[in-house]
Order: structure tokens, then sequence, then C-alpha cells
């Protein structure tokens, strides 16, 4: 006998090898692709949102609106709320005011009042004018604005550019 033939005994340590192998990988590369795929998941803070149909939305007064963005980082999901006014000066799809409900200050959530002809925010007695500037209080900066759109079928869609910053 040459030394060129296997043992049976390295043959079947060989033949048990090779099957331990692919039955490794075949178990194992769905658990990594389960493991890491959070990760690799793109984060759709920023996409435009759908708030609702033109022809829904009354002429002349603040409309209020509100949506949800889940942030992912990782294999953790944080969902947050968001909100704001719509106020369609006119019929014409291009003429709309879009102020973001979160105060400026620290974050509170500012309501409109009518009588005071001001966005007030319950927290520390903040005022906002129609337009978002600030008439007295702590705040720093004016309201936040959307940015929007309104397609063929009247769906009016904002983009939450302030919020792309927290992202
Ligand atoms: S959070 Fe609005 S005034 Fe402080």
């Amino acid at each position: 006998m040459s030394g060129s033939h296997l043992s049976r005994r390295d043959f079947m340590k060989a033949a048990t090898g090779a099957v331990g192998g692919v039955i490794t990988a075949a178990l194992g590369i769905p658990v990594i692709g389960f493991l890491i795929a959070p990760a690799l998941r793109e984060d759709k803070a920023g996409a435009p949102i759908a708030v609702g149909k033109l022809e829904d939305i009354p002429v002349g007064k603040f409309h209020p609106f509100s949506f949800t963005i889940t942030k992912v980082n990782g294999w953790e999901r944080t969902a947050s709320n968001y909100g704001g006014f719509i106020l369609r000066n006119s019929e014409a799809p291009d003429d709309i005011l879009i102020l973001s409900s979160r105060c400026t200050h620290l974050s509170c959530t500012v309501n409109w009042n009518e009588s005071a002809n001001a966005f007030l925010c319950p927290c520390h007695d903040a005022k906002f004018g129609p337009e978002g500037q600030v008439l007295d209080g702590p705040p720093p900066e004016p309201l936040g604005h959307f940015e929007y759109s309104v397609d063929d079928q009247g769906v009016l869609t904002i983009v939450p550019v302030e919020l792309k910053s927290e992202a």
C-alpha cells in the first residue's frame, strides 16, 4: 500500500469536519444576519409626512396636526410625538403657514389661544405671535416652520426639517 491512501479513521474525521462546517454555516449565517440587521437599517427621520388633504383644512384658522417619528439607533427604537399648526391664508395651495407646536425654550407644547391671538406655552408662560415670533418669555427663537408641498390629489405633505438636527 502506498502512503497516499486515507485510512478509514482519517476519512471519517475529514467527512465529519466537512459536514459540521456546512451545518455551522447553514445555522450561523442567518443568525449573524439577524444580529447585525438593526445596525444596517436606514433611519427614516426627516422623510416627508402626509398630514391631510387640503380640502379638510379650513381657511383662516389654525388647524392642529400631529405625527410620530420612530428613530432606529442600532437595536434601540425610540418613538417621539411631534405636532404643529397649519394656517391656510387663502384657497391657494401655496399660501400656507405651518408652525411647530414645540416651544423653543424647553420643548413643551404650545397651544393656540384665539382671544390672546397668540400661541401660549404652559411651562414658563411664553407667548408666540401668529407667525411664530417670540412676544414674551424665555424662548430664544421663534417657533419652527415646516416646509411643505401639495400633490395633485391635494394631499399636504410636510418635511420635518427642524427634526434633522436631532437625528
Ligand atoms: S418650555 Fe416654553 S417657555 Fe419654557
